[in-house]
């Protein structure tokens, strides 16, 4: 049975569960889509827990961190030789997967000149590593995950359609947390529990109003966001009551009503929306403890990544350029939309 704290009763939250409890089992391909925050690691760690590959390994890869050139080799392998740099035989992690799971996040990013090499090791279970003639055979489920719109990449012949159907054998969607507001409650108690005994506070109780406000909240950054949002309230709140910092319950105020505004946005645009939101709180800043990656619970590299994406661009501000000698210079990004 799954072991990981997966936290949900609502109608959703249990057909997916069945869901995934049914196609944990076999072995064919998992694709997971679903906005930023919504669990879709979670959700392939589970699958695999729950399946007769438990007792293997579980790889990630995440295909975004990766520059495109190391990629091939983080997947396949290479041997001695292969390129320059590469001193000795390493494995990829197709071979460190071999008997488990392999679970490709961000497949949307996956190189166009590598998905057929990709498509081939699901296909037919086999490849070659970089620089090498022999030919690897190997057991493995695949789990991919995207926040993209993999069959509007399709379309614009951005990614592969052979490689999307072989991927998408089981389609799995993880639904925005705004559409699970009854999960809210148990979320936000799980986490008040789980923080207050991390950061050794007495909170035990979650007033009516306080509730209200998180119920009300539609949470662009899904589950991640309400996590990172509850560890801040436990660290605020001064007494045994669960206490929301003011300025950030006017923020969150004012963004129900801006985002009630524009109900018809896509994935792209609500992650655009909430990087831009938590930036502007940090005053731009992206590293560091009070930076918006750890705000939105991302290594600041893939905030960076996710904000050059989605058209968000970094420069300096003349403020950054004022503290040139200051450490979180670096990490302090005008942006400009
Ligand atoms: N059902 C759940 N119960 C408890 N915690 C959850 C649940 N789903 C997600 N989380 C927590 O929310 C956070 C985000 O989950 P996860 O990293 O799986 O999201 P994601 O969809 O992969 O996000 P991204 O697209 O940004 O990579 C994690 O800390 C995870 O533990
Ligand atoms: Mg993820």
């Amino acid at each position: 049975m799954v072991t990981l704290d997966l936290i949900g009763s609502s109608p959703k939250f249990r057909a997916l569960m069945t869901e995934m409890e049914r196609v944990a089992p076999v072995d064919s391909a998992v694709l997971i889509q679903g906005e930023t925050g919504t669990g879709k690691e979670v959700i392939a760690r589970a699958i695999h827990e729950a399946s007769p590959r438990r007792n293997q390994r579980f790889v990630a890869l995440n295909c975004a961190a990766i520059p495109s050139a190391l990629l091939e080799s983080e997947l396949f392998g290479h041997d001695r030789g292969a390129f320059t740099g590469a001193c000795t035989q390493t494995k990829g992690r197709f071979q460190m997967a071999d008997g488990g799971t392999l679970f490709l996040d961000e497949i949307g990013d996956m190189p166009l000149e590598l998905q057929p090499k990709l498509l081939r090791a699901l296909q037919e279970r086999e490849f070659e590593r970089l620089g090498s003639a022999q030919t690897i055979r190997v057991d493995v489920r695949v789990v991919a995950a995207t926040n993209q719109d993999l069959e509007q990449l399709v379309a614009k012949k951005l990614f592969r359609a052979d490689l999307f159907y072989r991927l998408n054998v089981i389609p799995l969607s993880l639904p925005p947390l705004r559409e699970r507001v009854q999960d809210i409650p148990l979320l936000t108690e799980f986490f008040v529990a789980k923080f207050a005994a991390r950061l050794n506070k007495r909170i035990d109780s979650i007033p009516d109003e306080v509730m209200g406000v998180l119920k009300a909240h539609d949470w662009p950054g899904n589950i991640r966001e309400l996590q990172n949002f509850v560890e801040r309230a436990v660290l605020f709140s001064p007494g045994p009551a669960l206490r929301l910092p003011l300025d950030l319950t006017q923020t969150m105020t004012q963004t129900v009503t801006q985002r009630s505004e524009s109900a018809a946005r896509t994935l792209a645009d609500a992650d655009r929306e909430h990087i831009l939101e938590t930036l502007k709180q940090t005053d731009w800043l992206i590293g560091g403890q009070d930076g918006a990656a750890n705000r939105l619970g991302l290594p600041r590299t893939t905030l960076i990544y996710k904000m050059r994406k989605l058209g968000i661009e970094i420069r300096r501000s003349s403020r950054s350029r004022a503290l040139r000698q200051s450490p979180d210079e670096r990490c302090r990004a005008a942006v400009n939309c």
